[in-house]
């Protein structure tokens, strides 16, 4: 506010409180102003995906960092139109710390193409914990939650159309649900008020030739859901 506001407002309140009072009153001492406008702003470091990378890749929070040999922070499009979760690094990711490069990884790419999303122009994938548990286990509940603030500023900052999560840890970390993936895939939940669809894990998909029919159709089903929210114009809706 500047300097003659602030001044016109304190004469006014105080010609008020002389109303209420009494003018008898004596009148205080002359107040002086500053003009907020001539004072700099306090500046502050915008978050970005790549300073969340650099924190993850030097990350020390949880006894994963020990045993891993890459983080893997994740990628893909900025702004897409789904965010993909998994649930953490495999084997190839930890050799390389990029994100479902494995055979999994693989098979989630052929089925997202088949739904026009890709990471190189509409997709982002990230996991829940950002290095590879041993052995593949299990993250456990300490290790998830002192990694999902990463989580948090990233989803944050992609501001994604939509959260599409795989396997039973990725929807258990975000949502609060005891019903396994077999029950709720393909339903809508939210989570930090963006529309979130669990389904099932590529890696389950290879174990299991039985599931690969409802994931996908949950797929076409997300894909529907996409075309009747984001207007049609909007390019990443377009083919790869
Ligand atoms: N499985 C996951 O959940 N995430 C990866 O990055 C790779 C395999």
């Amino acid at each position: 506010m500047k300097r003659e506001e602030k001044e016109v407002l304190y004469n006014f309140l105080d010609t008020a409180r002389c109303w209420a009072e009494g003018f008898g009153l004596p009148k205080p001492a002359p107040v002086t102003f500053v003009d907020d406008t001539t004072v700099p702003p306090i500046i502050t470091t915008a978050d970005t995906l790549e300073i969340i990378s650099e924190e993850i890749a030097a990350c020390g929070r949880c006894g994963l960092a020990a045993t891993r040999n890459f983080a893997v922070p994740g990628e893909g499009a900025n702004n897409p139109l789904v965010l993909i979760i998994g649930e953490g690094p495999g084997a190839e990711e930890d050799n390389t710390g990029h994100a479902f490069i494995g055979e999994a990884g693989k098979l989630l790419d052929k089925m997202l193409a088949a739904i026009d999303l890709s990471r190189k122009t509409n997709t982002h994938i990230l996991n829940i914990v950002k290095c590879r548990p041993p052995g593949n286990r299990d993250p456990n509940p300490d290790e998830i939650s002192l990694c999902l603030p990463y989580l948090h500023r990233q989803i944050d900052l992609l501001n994604p159309v939509a959260i599409l999560t795989l396997g039973r840890v990725a929807l258990t970390s975000l949502v609060n649900t005891s019903d396994g993936i077999g029950k709720v895939h393909g339903q809508f939940f939210e989570y930090r008020g963006y529309p979130l669809m669990p389904t099932y894990h590529p890696s389950a998909l290879l174990r299991n030739e039985e599931y690969k029919r409802p994931a996908w159709e949950d797929l076409k089903k997300l894909r529907a859901w996409i075309n009747s929210t984001v207007p049609p114009n909007d390019p990443r809706l377009g083919t790869l």
